[in-house]
């Protein structure tokens, strides 16, 4: 294979990339999820010294940040996400003196870092709702939540029926007889965003991190924080008839872009200044520009491709869709296909109807956990592989999840009792199974107690065939998923000049072509029929993602530009 790695041309673009303000307009960004990452003190959960002794391995996939998902003090009854401490670390995870020996690590590395902020709901162990329990009804101290009365006789009736995300009553009651509402786990009571303590204490807590040298934002359901709850409520079945078109009480509400301009503020007050992506589950990609606005939070997921089959036409569209928004809106589109709330994408793309979620066959979950044989984990590999190296080389940002460059498969072999996703328990959506197959600690190597991990057991339980996937058998191997993730991070900057493309038409439905302004060509194969390229373009592939490059089925190859290789 032709390197083009040291080339001049690389080294130009990184050393302006590494003092550019707008660094975040087409990143790549790996996404950890700090449990599950490394364990250096045997604990067997993952830790934020365990990601520092990973440090090396970071820079080697040559990203431009990682994203941490929570590390604060929890009860882990939402893998974190119900944080009970939003200025702190947890202590089975480190010390804040660990975060910033972390930070510096990165930063040495020229590696950026994005926090977590979780703002719709705190853990019910926060300071504040055990205020709020103490005080009692009516106090003020309930205000910074959503207390209500019952109804029915004495109140023994929830105030509505509405469903909590992760299933069951999004009501609890508490002794004195008062219902709190959680959109979310029990744990996770939802915070009063027209309450101006709420609003000062996150304002509080971004610029804690940001004077930490922080450098940009991830916001939890950040299309769920404010809503109207005036008298009279309706109920579940009203609610759901409710356009989400900016007044929904409870969904993507126009007036929760108030609070996003109040934080760009801050944001602006740092130079350069903190980057923030929006996770908004909304109805269209117009709803979802409004988080990403320069006065707003700046990015926001792009959530389409992930729920998409690994299908040409589907592919197009949303690209270009996207692609236009983002020109029309001033921001960079993102592309995600996995993270640590989905089925991994190498097994979706391994099920039998191509779903972007997991599919129901009868009565049964075809996905992690479904029956083993409906899954063709060689062709999900193959098309996870095609469909990321499509990703890297379109314009914008795109965020990884841990694992995903070892070509990692859902795990299904998790027990009942060893499960911890509150989504399984309640059995609400994220399909039966939870999130616990993508949440499984990483194999770092072929042997060892729980494969390099950590010195113990992991805290959830790693299959054998993890040791195919570990992080050191792959690195010897050059056809290695890792090895591709590693090859392509590598040349990718080179191709990120000008956010745009063009399409080449193929003449094939399944084939999708596209160049770059500065020459480079992608080249994706959805289909199972060969699609080859002229001998002189095919000297100039540089990267792709089967052994023969003049492209098989299910495969997807980097052109360089002419001249560029010499
Ligand atoms: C987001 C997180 C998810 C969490 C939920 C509640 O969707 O990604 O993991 O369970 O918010 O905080």
């Amino acid at each position: 294979m032709t390197d083009v790695r040291s080339d001049d041309t690389r080294q130009a673009i990184e050393a302006e990339q590494a003092t550019d303000a707008s660094w975040w307009r087409q990143a790549a960004v790996y996404q950890i999820y700090p449990r599950s990452f490394a364990d250096a003190d045997g604990d067997g959960l993952g830790d934020l010294p365990g990601i520092l002794s990973r440090v090396d391995y970071l820079a080697s996939l040559s990203i431009d940040a990682i994203w941490l998902s929570p590390f604060y003090p929890s009860a882990l009854a939402d893998g974190g996400y119900d944080v009970a401490d939003y200025r702190d670390v947890d202590p089975r995870l480190g010390t804040l003196d660990d975060f910033d020996k972390l930070i510096a690590a990165l930063h040495e590395r020229g590696i950026r870092v994005i926090v977590d902020i979780v703002p719709n709901h705190t853990s019910n162990l926060h300071e504040w709702f055990g205020e709020a329990l103490a005080a009692g009804r009516g106090s003020a101290a309930r205000e910074r939540y959503i207390f209500r009365d019952g109804t029915g006789d004495g109140g023994e009736e929830p105030p509505t029926d509405w469903e909590s995300v992760f299933g069951g009553p999004a009501w609890e009651r508490v002794e004195d007889g008062q219902w709190y509402f959680h959109n979310f786990a029990t744990e996770q009571p939802d915070l009063n965003w027209d309450h101006p303590e709420v609003r000062e204490d996150f304002l509080r807590t971004l610029r804690f991190w940001s004077d930490r040298g922080v450098d940009g934002f991830r916001i939890d359901v950040a299309h769920m924080l404010t809503k109207d709850l005036s008298e009279p409520l309706p109920s579940r079945a009203e609610l759901e008839l409710i356009p989400q078109d900016g007044n929904h009480p409870l969904i993507d509400r126009d007036d929760v872009h108030e609070v996003y301009a109040e934080w760009r503020r801050v944001f602006d007050e740092y130079d350069p200044p903190r980057t923030a992506v929006a996770e908004a589950w909304v109805s269209t990609s117009e709803r979802r520009a409004k988080y990403a606005s320069a006065e707003g939070l700046g990015q926001a997921f792009n959530f389409d491709l992930l729920e998409a089959d690994f299908d040409a036409a589907a592919f197009r569209t949303i690209i270009a869709d996207n692609l236009a928004q983002a020109q029309a809106t001033g921001s960079s589109t993102t592309w995600v296909l996995s993270n640590h709330d989905v089925t991994r994408h190498a097994t979706r793309y391994g099920l039998p109807a191509l779903a972007g979620r997991p599919v129901k066959q009868g009565t049964e979950w075809v996905a992690a956990g479904g029956p083993d044989d409906a899954i063709d984990r060689g062709r999900g590999l193959r098309r996870a592989r095609a469909a990321t190296l499509l990703l890297l080389g379109l314009p914008g940002s795109t965020y990884l999840y841990q694992g995903e460059e070892l070509g990692l498969q859902e795990v299904a072999e998790i027990a009942a009792e060893q499960r911890q996703d509150p989504a399984f328990f309640r059995g609400g959506e994220f399909d039966g199974l939870g999130r616990d197959g993508c949440r499984v600690p990483l194999p770092w190597s072929a042997d060892g107690a729980s494969f390099g991990f950590g010195d113990a057991a992991a805290h959830l339980p790693q299959p054998a065939w993890f040791a195919d996937h570990a992080v050191d058998v792959e690195t010897a191997d050059p056809e290695s998923t890792l090895s591709l993730y590693r090859e392509a991070l590598g040349i990718r900057r080179l191709l990120q000049t000008e956010e745009r493309l063009d399409w080449i038409e193929t003449g094939r439905t399944d084939v999708l072509r596209l160049v770059r302004p500065n020459g480079w060509q992608v080249v994706a194969n959805f289909g199972t029929d060969a699609f080859p390229l002229e001998a002189e373009e095919a000297d100039r592939v540089v990267l792709g993602t089967a052994e023969d490059r003049s492209v098989p089925g299910e495969t997807t190859v980097w052109i360089a530009p002419e001249g560029l290789l010499g």
